[in-house]
């Protein structure tokens, strides 16, 4: 099996490259930090997998499509590509200053289609294959200070469901959408309502991805806030309103 991940380096990447390392199994990782995908490599290879390893920015088209003729030019096909690279970072609007919310877009957006969207001549040509992004419960409810996040997770949402549509159905689309997983990523939340270990949830998704769901929201309880988000929202906004005033408070 041929897998490629991107976000590999930390969080949930590296520890779904650690369910997937096994004796048969060619896992591309990818990621900024070389140190820290040398870390995940290494573990990886201990368990028996072989490990290629490319030290890549998903925003840069080039060197993100490099790496991919790369490991593609290593293996006979493609089984499965995970899109988890991704930034969580409030919108700050108090401090007037976008660029920040650009960065957002731009790693979780376009790095999911520079990440993704190479692969697919050779996954129509072979006749199969697995895509998966990395969504979020944000690609469902846009909540308090996190409208750029939300924005890059609602576009990965509309990503899958339109390639879902427009590819054969022999290549499987999945969005993975995590609630709150302890991650670097979250580290620095104050509120992590269900929090997961970051171990348990690369086991969930590895599950959701063994079984092809087009979508994995996880865990359960967030089924509930999605649903009855409407009452929820109007019952939790005024509370985590004071919480992003207090961080961002002039
Ligand atoms: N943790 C949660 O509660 C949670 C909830 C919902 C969704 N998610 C999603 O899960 C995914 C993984 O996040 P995480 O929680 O595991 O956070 P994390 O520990 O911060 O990991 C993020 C990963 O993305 C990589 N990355 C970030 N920017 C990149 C770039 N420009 N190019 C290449 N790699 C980049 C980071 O590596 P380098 O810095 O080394 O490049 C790191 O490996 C994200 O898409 C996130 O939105 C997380």
């Amino acid at each position: 099996m041929n897998i490629f991940i991107t976000g590999a380096s930390s969080g949930i990447g590296e520890y779904v490259a650690y369910e997937y390392a096994k004796d048969g199994v060619h896992l591309a990782l990818c990621a900024r930090r070389k140190e820290k995908l040398d870390h995940t490599a290494d573990k990886c290879k201990e368990m028996g997998a072989k490990v290629t390893t490319y030290s890549v920015d998903v925003t840069d088209q080039h060197s993100t499509k490099e790496s991919i003729d790369d490991f593609l030019s290593k293996i006979n096909r493609i089984d499965l590509v995970i899109a988890n690279a991704g930034l969580g970072e409030l919108d700050a609007l108090h401090k007037g200053n976008p660029t920040m919310m650009n960065e957002v877009i731009n790693v979780n957006v376009i790095g999911v289609q520079n990440t993704i969207v190479p692969f697919l001549p050779t996954m129509l040509k072979q006749g199969n294959g697995h895509i998966a992004l990395v969504g979020s419960v944000a690609s469902h409810i846009a909540w308090v200070g996190g409208g750029a996040y939300a924005a890059s997770k609602f576009a990965v949402k509309a990503l899958s469901e339109s390639w879902r549509k427009t590819l054969p159905k022999t290549i499987d689309v999945t969005l993975i959408c995590p609630g709150f997983v302890e991650s670097e990523m979250t580290e620095k939340a104050e509120w992590k309502p269900f929090v997961i270990k970051t171990d348990v949830a690369a086991k969930k998704i590895v599950n959701a991805l063994n079984k092809k769901k087009k979508m994995f929201i996880f865990p359960w309880q967030w089924h509930i806030v999605i649903a009855f988000k409407k009452i929820l929202e109007l019952l939790m906004v005024n509370a985590a309103r004071k919480v992003y005033k207090k961080r961002y408070k002039s």
